[in-house]
């Protein structure tokens, strides 16, 4: 009975541990990008979808920055704690739609991070012109 107790600790610290090294990545709110632009990202629903705002600035003249709609869907929380998601930007001051994919990342210091990657399909005239539009 005595040897018995350290063993029992030993195994319930085992089953303890991987819930505070999981924490929850939570796309909702302020996203900040390298090249300044931000998304701001509302509540998921029950199903994982979700809308928000894409602020960027234009190229042309850098003071400039535009505001477009995005709506995207994630895995959820309960189910996942560093979900996938993929959203469309529908930059409504041009022909243009940036769709994402990507993850939700806890980083080793606690940060969450948005690891994505992007395409952006601009509107051609011609279907002979479809090879450059993406
Ligand atoms: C993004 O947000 C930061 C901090 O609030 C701000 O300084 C920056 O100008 C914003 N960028 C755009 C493109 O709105
Ligand atoms: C941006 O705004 C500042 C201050 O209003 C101005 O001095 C600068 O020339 C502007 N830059 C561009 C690219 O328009
Ligand atoms: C573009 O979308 C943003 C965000 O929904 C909105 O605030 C803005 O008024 C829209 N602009 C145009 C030209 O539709």
């Amino acid at each position: 009975m005595v040897q018995a107790t350290p063993f029992l600790l030993v195994v319930s610290l085992a089953l303890v541990a991987p819930s505070f090294s999981s924490r929850k990545c939570v796309l909702t709110g302020k996203w900040t990008n390298d090249l300044g632009s931000n998304m701001t990202i509302g509540d998921a629903d029950e199903k994982g979808d979700f809308s928000g705002t894409y602020t960027t600035k234009v190229t042309v003249n850098k003071n400039e920055t535009r505001t477009s709609p995005m709506l995207g869907s994630q895995h959820l929380t309960n189910e996942k704690s560093q979900p996938t998601f993929g959203f469309t930007v529908h930059w409504n001051f041009t022909d243009s739609v940036t769709v994402f994919t990507g993850q939700c990342f806890v980083d080793k210091s606690g940060k969450e991070v948005l690891k994505t990657m992007w395409l952006l399909r601009s509107r051609v005239d011609n279907i002979n012109d479809d090879w450059k539009a993406t």
